[in-house]
């Protein structure tokens, strides 16, 4: 099974018992284990090779905010290992109406052998996994969704063969979830990161600080520029998300378009890029009316795209369903290397 993780390095890694919480964690060695195994389980699944390594284990899935690929990759992640799976959404349950944070983690502990948690603060994760005696797994926070950053980084090493070196641009809300979390990914596997934003929306001093440390251990870099064209100059990757996130108000939605417009992922900007750039985005992504809050933004703002153009979004260079895909892999990964 681990032909590509071994064949790499020659001996395998063992993350077994350890929670998935944030990339800061973990090592750059690690963090490159991790993707391996999942291009393994990708070539097993594209096989149609059985893999129920985890036959009878329970896992159970919070999810306190809406999800499609997250929440399906775990699921189907999980059953092809032969787990089985509850989810518990954001309503139905105890958790934070009636019963604690550590109570809930210590009642789950003692009935199933992995928890994911998709929600709010970076905190309440953190105090899941201190209080649960089985992996936790962050399914994503307000500040940091970490099982995206190994689909990302796959979807980039089947592109380019390498990680290491590439020029990475994250364009518009740099200081969400993903924007954090791919200056952490690209500082721990040596790409040269730029963030491209307004300075209101540069993420936060000290998470750059320390990026810019590990970035340096690694060769690579990372820079942040108010500046479209100079910041995307030479791209591999160009990588935006959605201007106003879960959990945050729908008055944003007015000043973030004034900050971000100039951000947008257009032909101009992707034409800038270097010539063989892609185009990522985490997804869901508003890139034309087809949505309820797409179509509200058009009859409020008059504008028909946002993070990204269609044209792009549709393009060539776009491996968005790429990607996607490879939410399944990767988290099967996690769940296995965490819980073998
Ligand atoms: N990219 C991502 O996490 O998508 P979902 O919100 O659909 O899980
Ligand atoms: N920043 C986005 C990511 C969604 C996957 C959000 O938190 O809504």
């Amino acid at each position: 099974m681990y032909e590509y993780a071994t064949r790499k390095r020659g001996y395998l890694m063992d993350l077994r018992g350890r929670d998935f919480l944030k990339l800061l964690d973990f090592s750059t060695e690690e963090i490159e284990y991790l993707i391996d195994v999942a291009a393994d389980l990708k070539a097993k699944k594209r096989k149609g090779e059985a893999h129920e390594y985890l036959k009878g284990k329970n896992v159970a899935l919070i999810f306190e905010k809406d999800s499609t690929r997250t929440r399906c990759a775990f699921e189907v992640g999980a059953y092809d290992l032969g787990m089985n799976v509850t989810y518990l959404g954001p309503t139905g349950s105890q958790m934070g109406k009636k019963e604690t944070i550590a109570d809930t983690a210590r009642v789950l502990a003692s009935m199933y052998d992995g928890i994911e948690y998709r929600g709010f603060g970076q905190d309440v994760v953190e105090e899941l996994a201190k209080y649960s005696k089985v992996p936790v797994w962050n399914g994503l926070t307000n500040e940091f969704h970490p099982t995206q950053m190994l689909a990302d980084m796959l979807t980039i090493k089947e592109e380019f063969g390498h990680l290491k070196g590439l020029n990475f641009v994250y364009l518009g809300d740099a200081r969400n979830n993903v924007g954090n979390s791919l200056m952490v990914a690209s500082a721990k596997l040596g790409l040269n990161f730029t963030c491209c934003a307004p300075k209101e929306l540069f993420p936060e001093e000290s998470l750059v600080e320390t990026c810019k440390k590990i970035a340096s251990e690694n060769g690579s870099s990372i820079t942040l520029t108010e500046d479209v064209m100079e910041g995307t100059k030479n791209a591999n990757v160009l990588y935006t998300d959605v201007w106003v996130s879960m959990g945050e108000a729908m008055d944003l939605w007015k000043p973030r378009i004034d900050l971000l417009k100039a951000y947008q992922v257009n032909k101009e900007v992707m034409d800038n890029a270097s010539s063989d750039a892609i185009f990522l985005h985490c997804l869901p992504s508003f890139h034309n009316t087809g949505t309820t809050i797409g179509k509200e933004i058009y009859e409020k703002y008059g504008l028909k795209e946002m993070e990204v153009t269609d044209e792009v979004f549709e393009s060539d260079k776009s491996r968005v369903f790429e990607e996607a895909e490879n939410r399944l892999h990767t988290i099967k990964a996690v769940m296995l290397e965490t819980l073998k």
